[in-house]
């Protein structure tokens, strides 16, 4: 804990006194293994992170109370007040910190509400980067993740970026190290959200029915796959127990997951717990075709391209 100390004209010697802006990417899991559910209603994950090119951005300006705005998507939808993970991530950071949690923040979105890719994490994440910054507070890494995993399972990915292996319920973080290498992707993003609790309840149905496939098991043939820097490789090894349940709750991505494969992309999976689906190509000019011909089959709301690894939340 530090002293308390309140950001003001009277003290400009910590913290910023301009405008902090941190961009944050949006997460797809390359692979997603579903463990049992936990005592604490969690269940036990064995996942591979990876941050692509679709970004939030959260700028943070000096206040005399808490206040969000936002523009881009989901205006009008997401709640901005204590609901909101942004709110709750500045008062995390202040109540560590022993600070008033005192700053005007707005929000530039473009990852979809819950779309599976992890957005409101991301959003979390940049602000616990953001208000640091701000307020002068210069926690550590590992500090910023330990409050960024008390605020949800993904934050401490958004705050760390790259490629990361995640266990536990997703919060506890492992960089995978491999030669840099770019992987291009489209991203077909739905109409609508799923909420991600109801994926996993539904991945708990299936499974007591017997209904959902095979468990994926471990990540070796995943991380293998990186290394080899051949998407093709990559493609085979890709892979998501909640898939079946996102299909199941909106049967229509199979559609979507047809039109993609059908369209050139090496493979298609569901996004976390859905609606996004992610499909991997060749290289960036095969993304831009692939994506071209995906708009054309409307099977979705929206068609980008996007490459990973990128940073995770960073000051711009
Ligand atoms: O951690 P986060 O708040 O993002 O999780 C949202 C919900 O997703 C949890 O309340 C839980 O229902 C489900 N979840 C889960 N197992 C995980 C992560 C999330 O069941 N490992």
């Amino acid at each position: 804990m530090t002293e308390a100390w309140r950001p003001g004209d009277d003290d400009e010697r910590r913290g910023a006194t301009g405008p902090v802006r941190v961009r944050v990417p949006a997460k797809v899991n390359l692979h997603l293994g579903v463990g049992p559910l936990r005592r604490d209603g969690y269940h036990e994950l064995n996942t591979v992170y990876h941050a692509i090119s679709i970004y939030d951005e959260l700028t943070a300006r000096r206040g005399d109370t808490l206040t969000l705005t936002m523009e881009g998507e989901g205006t009008g939808e997401l709640a901005l007040d204590d609901s909101n993970l942004v709110i709750r991530a500045a008062h995390a950071l202040a109540g560590y910190a022993g600070v008033m949690p005192h700053a005007r923040l707005h929000l530039r979105k473009q990852i979809p509400l819950a779309g599976g890719l992890a957005g409101g994490s991301a959003d979390a994440a940049a602000t616990l980067v953001a208000c640091d910054a701000l307020w002068g507070t210069g926690l550590s890494r590992d500090e910023l993740a330990g409050i960024a995993a008390d605020l949800g399972s993904d934050v401490p990915f958004l705050i760390h970026g790259g490629t990361a292996l995640g266990t536990g319920r997703g919060e506890a973080i492992s960089p995978v190290l491999a030669r840099p290498t770019s992987w291009h992707w489209v991203v077909a993003i739905a109409d609508g959200g799923l909420s991600t609790p109801q994926a996993y309840r539904e991945l708990d149905r299936l499974r007591e029915t017997g209904a959902a496939g095979p468990a994926l098991g471990s990540t070796d043939a995943l991380l293998g796959a990186l290394r080899q820097r051949d998407p093709r490789v990559l493609a085979r090894t890709l892979g998501n127990d909640l898939q079946d349940a996102a299909l199941s709750l909106r049967p229509s991505l199979a559609t979507t997951l047809k039109a993609g494969e059908a369209a050139g992309a090496l493979a298609g999976i569901v996004s976390g717990s859905g609606p996004t689906c992610v499909f991997l190509t060749a290289d960036a000019a095969d993304a831009e075709r692939v994506a071209a011909e995906l708009a054309a089959a409307e099977v979705c709301r929206q068609v980008r391209t996007a490459h990973g690894p990128v940073h995770g939340a960073r000051i711009t």
